[in-house]
């Protein structure tokens, strides 16, 4: 077992209607001035946006608004952000939508507290001393940005996407309400499914330490994730499965399945940033797409630890070898995929990387990490550029 820190300051209030409170908790964590950040239209269409701005108006909060942030959000836009909250005196920011929104105003809360420029921490150069206080209002089940420490940022020149965590981007508080996802589309609940999997499976796929608990409450969390998406497939407006669904999300990725562990293995994230910072598709399903192909690539390295994952997880039975068991493991992890309608391959997310593109993925994947990718088969430039030619 390895040492750990877990620490989740974010405050969850969950349940029908609670975004309505939103107001009280500006105030309560210090917000006066407060910047509503939002993506493409689906909060002002569903009205909630309407709602917030009369529970700021209750709570005396004054605002600005900035929406129009995209998945996969964009550094220009941050920089939007940054010059409107300084010139604004914006002394809050709250991020209504999903991951990319949250994401998007963790960045410019960094921008708002450091001088100098944003992407620097994204680009590894310095690191952030402070972050301007965030709240979120989720709209999407998917990213688990709500509570966790990171964000990642697409800048356009180059299309490079990268990540940056630090403890003091970590949300003040996550206002969710399972009902505000009720609006998204079939393709946007699976594909949020499958992020929701992938930040356990990641950290479930480690090489040391681990305790029995963290891996009972990662396996069933995956058990659950996998149960409610096929009840959400059938049954889009089921409000318990958005429920689990969305309290999965964020306990995947606010540290609780890592605990004791290494951290775990993270390649197919990275892998998998690469394509939708170049090609601008959805992570989730970018996942799905790449998976498998890394998971066969790397079994061999562990394969007791994926024969556990089929068994405990997949419900794979009967005798074999740990391979066998591996591989049956992976495949019905696929065809659960399939059964959500997400991608298993490049070719199916509508991805077809030339040669060139493929390489430019791999050196970038590995200059990014400025070393190995991964941890179950630390993988080189060559070792990425299979992965990706397999998962075409
Ligand atoms: O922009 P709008 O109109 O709101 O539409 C969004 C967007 O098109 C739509 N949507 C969101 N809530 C909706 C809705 N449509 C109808 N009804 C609703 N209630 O969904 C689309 C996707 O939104 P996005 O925020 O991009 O989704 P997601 O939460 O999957 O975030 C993806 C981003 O998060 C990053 C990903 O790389 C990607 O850039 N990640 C962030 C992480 C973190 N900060 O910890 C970890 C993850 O591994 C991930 O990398
Ligand atoms: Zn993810």
């Amino acid at each position: 077992m390895n040492n750990f820190v877990f620490n989740t300051p974010t405050r969850v209030v969950f349940g029908r209607g609670v975004e309505k409170e939103v107001g009280g908790l500006v105030r309560e964590y210090g917000g006066s001035r407060v910047l509503i950040h939002f993506g493409g239209g689906s909060a002002e269409r569903s009205g909630l946006l309407g709602r917030i701005r009369d529970s700021l108006k209750e709570a005396g909060v004054s605002w600005v608004e900035l929406g129009g942030v995209v998945p996969n959000p964009r550094l220009s836009k941050i920089h939007e952000g940054i010059a409107l909250g300084r010139r604004e005196g914006v002394d809050f920011i709250l991020a209504v939508g999903g991951g990319s929104v949250i994401d998007s105003a963790k960045a410019i809360g960094y921008g708002l507290a450091n001088e100098g420029e944003v992407w620097d921490f994204f680009d590894k150069k310095r690191k952030a001393t402070a972050c301007a206080p965030i709240g979120a209002v989720l709209t999407i089940a998917a990213a688990g940005s709500e509570m966790s420490s990171s964000c990642v940022v697409t800048r356009e020149e180059g299309w490079i996407k990268r990540g940056y965590s630090s403890e003091y981007s970590r949300p003040r508080f996550a206002v969710m309400n399972p009902e505000l996802t009720l609006t998204l589309s079939p393709w946007q609940t699976a594909s949020g499914c499958v992020d929701i999997l992938m930040h356990t499976m990641e950290r479930y796929f480690h090489r040391s330490g681990g305790m029995e608990i963290t891996d009972g409450i990662a396996e069933a969390l995956l058990k659950t994730v996998m149960k409610n998406a096929l009840i959400l497939r059938d049954d889009p407006s089921n409000y318990d499965a958005r429920a689990e669904v969305m309290w999965a999300g964020s306990l995947s990725h606010n540290g609780l399945t890592g605990c004791g562990t290494d951290g775990g293995d993270w390649a197919s994230h990275k892998i998998e940033h690469e394509v939708s910072g170049l090609f601008d598709v959805s992570h989730g399903a970018g996942l799905a797409a790449v998976w498998g192909s890394w998971a066969r690539y790397a079994y061999p390295a562990d394969a007791a630890r994926f024969a556990r994952f089929a068994h405990k997880v997949m419900g794979v039975s009967g005798a074999g070898t740990h391979e066998e068991m591996a591989e049956k493991g992976i495949e019905a992890m696929e065809n659960f995929f399939r059964a959500i309608h997400m991608p298993t391959s490049l070719s199916e997310l509508g991805v077809h990387p030339t040669e060139e593109q493929i390489r430019d993925m791999a050196e970038k994947c590995y200059r990014g990490i400025g070393g190995p990718v991964g941890v179950i088969r630390p993988l080189d430039v060559d070792d990425l550029i299979n992965i990706y030619h397999m998962a075409m």
